[in-house]
């Protein structure tokens, strides 16, 4: 199963960009798909980690490249990041009671969240800023 699809409105219209944002997303679904292969795994927490991981080191490129530049909506952009990953956080606290429960909900998050945020803070600052490097 695939948790996220990468869709036409997730592009920010930087090239570059969008291939790392595809990347993100492959990760996470490479991930996804190894944990309901593997159902017997009792540390799913492992692989729910991993996606956090994944997530929080593209976040923490942004932020750094956004620190370095002087980006005048730093804050904003990282209180949004900081939200994601708060939410990641709780649906991975109820991970275990209800698993299915949490994958749709994991899925439908990621999406909205990626929806809103890669064509507004994420456009606005490729836009401006142009890309970063990958480390
Ligand atoms: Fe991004
Ligand atoms: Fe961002």
């Amino acid at each position: 199963m695939t948790l996220i699809e990468w869709k036409s409105h997730y592009s920010v219209g930087v090239e570059a960009v969008d291939h790392e944002h595809r990347e993100l997303i492959d990760l996470i679904n490479e991930l996804h798909e190894s944990l309901v292969a593997d159902a017997a795994q009792p540390d799913v927490t492992a692989f729910l980690g991993e996606i956090f991981r994944g997530i929080s080191a593209h976040f923490a490129l942004e932020e750094r490249f956004m620190r370095e530049h002087g980006y005048d909506q730093f804050d904003e952009h990282k209180q949004a990041h900081e939200q994601l990953l708060e939410n990641i956080r709780d649906i991975m606290d109820g991970y275990d009671a209800d698993p299915e429960g949490s994958s749709r909900q994991l899925s439908r998050r990621l999406d909205a969240w990626f929806t809103l945020h890669f064509k507004t803070h994420d456009a606005r600052l490729h836009h401006r800023l142009g890309v970063h490097g990958h480390r």
